[in-house]
């Protein structure tokens, strides 16, 4: 179908379903096990609603936000995601060169030809973030995240929910039919090309802070009570500068010299069962909202990722207190039947016009102005 007949992401959708080879669908569309957490992430958008302001004068709006201090003309940045191939020849390159003309920020994943990516870019200084999965080898994952400083990578987002590869029954299911024999024990034979660390902890993540310079970024984060330590300690230590000795995990992210994490089930691809990346952010809401505070962001931002597919699903996160939302899959589909670069672009304009139109109806005119007064979120709490 012609470009222009795609008016939303579910349009986008349809098409790659049909255009994608079985194994391409099943990798995309996928996620581990009963698919609870995937279907899940979806599922809480529509059990929060909105509480609009209305006779506000709307015109003009501006979707426009700072992530990681680089300006975005849309408050969502292009997740990482690996196998873009299925999708478009150099989707890694195709997806930076839009990004940059689009004024959106790429995040690359681990797994693309980060020369070609970088020299995609369609923009002068045009930022670009990478996501690093480290291996059990130290100085692969130094070389790589040296690599990527040299190249100009903004920021490094450290895959922190995937030790091991969540289990994916669609794609094993293709691997059966195609004859390959899938194992059936033991999780380290997916480990994913030997990218994946099961043996990552905080003492890499230590050493990942002393190696780079980028800021940093944890990328599934899932836990929120852990978080309400972590913005006592921040804000005890702003005060005091005293460095005590750490006893929860976000504390020692602060440590660390975290810049920010992103609420991530990893679009339901790991771990079955976590829980919805807005019902954390939510929890964050209710108990430390503090950590949400425009005025730490210039030190510190929280990113949520899984299941955005709308103009209204952003504005929730937003009014809730995000920086800025990461979308995955529509960016892959969006690039399938040969739409290419034209894809992703419509698709971020898409975007643009359900951002901008429902910031108008809910009554605001800059990001800002989505406030958590904004939500009614009883239903999904309540559950
Ligand atoms: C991913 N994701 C991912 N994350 C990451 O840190 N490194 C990676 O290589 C990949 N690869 C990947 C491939 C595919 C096909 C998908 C769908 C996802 C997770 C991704 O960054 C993000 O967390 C989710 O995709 C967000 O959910 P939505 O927007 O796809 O629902």
């Amino acid at each position: 179908p012609p470009l222009h007949s795609m008016i939303n992401v579910a349009d986008f959708e349809v098409v790659a379903k049909g255009y994608l080879s079985p194994t391409g669908w099943a990798y995309y569309a996928g996620g581990a096990e009963d698919e609870v957490s995937l279907m899940d992430t979806r599922r809480l958008f529509r059990m929060i609603t909105f509480r609009p302001r209305v006779l506000r004068p709307v015109e003009p709006v501006s979707p426009a936000v700072k992530i990681m201090g680089y300006p975005s003309s849309l408050p969502l940045y292009i997740s990482p995601t690996g196998l873009g191939r299925y999708a478009y020849p150099n989707a890694e390159s195709v997806l930076a060169c839009a990004a940059g003309k689009e004024g959106v920020i790429y995040c690359m994943p681990t797994t693309s030809a980060h020369e070609s990516v970088f020299a995609a870019r369609s923009v002068a200084n045009q930022p670009l973030f990478f996501q690093l999965y480290t291996t059990r080898e130290r100085v692969k994952a130094k070389a790589m995240i040296k690599k990527l400083e040299a190249l100009g990578a903004k920021a490094l987002f450290v895959t922190v929910d995937s030790p091991v590869l969540g289990r994916r029954e669609a794609d094993e299911r293709i691997k059966v039919a195609d004859g390959i024999e899938v194992s059936s024990g033991g999780v380290a034979k997916a480990g994913s090309m030997g990218l994946l660390n099961p043996m990552l902890s905080w003492e890499d993540l230590k050493w990942i802070r002393a190696t780079t310079s980028m800021p940093l970024v944890l990328k599934g984060v899932q836990r929120s009570p852990v978080l309400f330590t972590f913005y006592v300690q921040l804000e005890r230590r702003s005060l005091t500068r005293s460095l005590s000795q750490t006893v929860e995990d976000a504390v020692l992210a602060y440590d660390l010299g975290v810049q920010g994490i992103v609420l991530s089930n990893h679009g339901g691809r790991s771990l079955d069962g976590a829980q919805a990346p807005i019902l954390t952010l939510l929890e964050i809401r209710n108990h430390a909202p503090h950590l949400l505070s425009p005025t730490i962001r210039d030190k510190f931002q929280v990113f949520v990722d899984g299941g955005f597919r709308r103009g209204t699903d952003i504005l929730k996160a937003l009014a809730l207190g995000a920086s800025a939302v990461g979308i995955g899959r529509p960016f892959l589909y969006s690039m399938t039947a040969e739409y290419g670069e034209a894809g992703v672009r419509r698709l971020l304009q898409l975007f643009r016009v359900e951002i901008e139109t429902s910031m108008a109806l809910v009554g605001a005119t800059t990001v800002e102005q989505l406030v958590p007064e904004m939500i009614n979120s009883e239903r999904a709490e309540s559950e």
